[in-house]
């Protein structure tokens, strides 16, 4: 008889139990995990928590303002945004290869997350209650796959971009220790959270850093940005979110075709759609959407997005491609 609102209560008062009149930080990473303990905790606890947002310049189109707007307003969560957007594009300038990419961004993340969280440490010091605790959206599946030890940061080297760096100068409070994916929907949609947020499909932390094959430049990341927006639009309107994993979107910058569109030769960019069905991530097959689908992402994508002249589908299954392109 699982029922999210006991969980809630319980949960809240075990918080309360835990970091008494302490302070807590948090970073959101605009996924669901982060958001929902985010809440949780600010349930518990209220303004004792202030949550750190990074803006790498990586995200998807408005999931900034969902974090800074719709969320902060769900919750009444105290939310400081850091716009880093110039540091990762700078840092990533001329880089191309996949690891790199994703050493850079990890790094960058890490050096911003700390910035913040020692400048929030030093104002709460002053104020003479210091931070002492740290969320974390840890959930059960991640407990049972690091052998279930508590109180340390457990974090996939591969997933620590969005999550966040080891830092044992805080003790962790991870109300979602007990929980599946789907049960952390539910008490976020308890919480009110906004659906875009508690019904989010998987994101990877480097964000669209990895989805641009090439260069990750300011320009790249506005035509990948726009062209994904206009996949998810449709597969949403197509009623098709329950049915699909998550479904990359991928630029191939180091790419171009010729085409014509309007009345003039054109010398684009292709776009990669990867919808893929999966129950876990670990393996997956390529979603068969629906042709109709396809040829209104299709058009709707060279219609609008000028740079891009060519839409092809991913239908690789996992093994042997991976479900991101990097
Ligand atoms: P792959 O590409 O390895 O992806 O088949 C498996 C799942 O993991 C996600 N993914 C990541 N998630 N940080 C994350 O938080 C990452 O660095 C990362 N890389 C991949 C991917 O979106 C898919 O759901």
């Amino acid at each position: 008889d699982w029922n999210s609102g006991n969980v809630i209560a319980e949960q809240v008062a075990r918080i309360r139990e835990q970091v008494g009149s302490g302070r807590v930080i948090c970073g959101l990473s605009g996924g669901v995990d982060s958001a929902v303990a985010a809440a949780l905790v600010h349930e518990a606890v209220g303004d004792q928590l202030v949550c750190i947002f990074v803006d790498h310049g990586l995200l998807r189109k408005n999931e900034r303002e969902q974090v800074e707007n719709d969320y902060v307003a769900s919750t009444g969560v105290r939310l400081v945004t850091v716009d880093a957007r110039e540091q990762f594009l700078t840092a990533l300038a001329g880089v191309s290869d996949p690891e790199q990419k994703r050493k850079i961004i990890g790094r960058e993340f890490i050096r911003t997350f700390e910035a913040a969280e020692k400048a929030l440490v030093a104002e709460a010091a002053a104020d003479g209650e210091p931070i002492r605790f740290l969320v974390q959206g840890t959930l059960y599946p991640d407990v049972v796959e690091s052998g279930g030890g508590t109180g340390t940061a457990n974090i996939k080297s591969h997933h620590n971009v969005g999550g966040l760096p080891e830092d044992l100068q805080f003790e962790l409070v991870e109300p979602l220790r007990t929980l599946f994916k789907d049960e952390v929907r539910a008490i976020g949609r308890e919480l009110g959270l906004p659906e875009v947020i508690v019904g989010r499909q998987p994101f990877p932390g480097p964000g669209l850093g990895i989805r641009i094959v090439g260069e990750v430049t300011a320009d790249n990341l506005e035509i990948l940005r726009e062209a994904d927006a206009i996949a998810r639009e449709e597969l949403t309107r197509a009623g098709l979110d329950a049915e699909i994993w998550q479904c990359p979107v991928v630029l191939l910058a180091g790419v171009r075709s010729v085409g014509v569109q309007g009345d003039g030769r054109t010398y684009g960019h292709p776009i990669v759609l990867r919808p893929v069905s999966s129950e876990d991530a670990m393996t997956a097959d390529w979603t068969r959407l629906p042709y109709d689908v396809l040829a209104r992402i299709s058009n709707r994508i060279t219609n609008e997005v000028r740079e891009v002249n060519r839409v092809v589908l991913d239908v690789t299954s996992k093994p042997p491609g991976t479900i991101e392109w990097e």
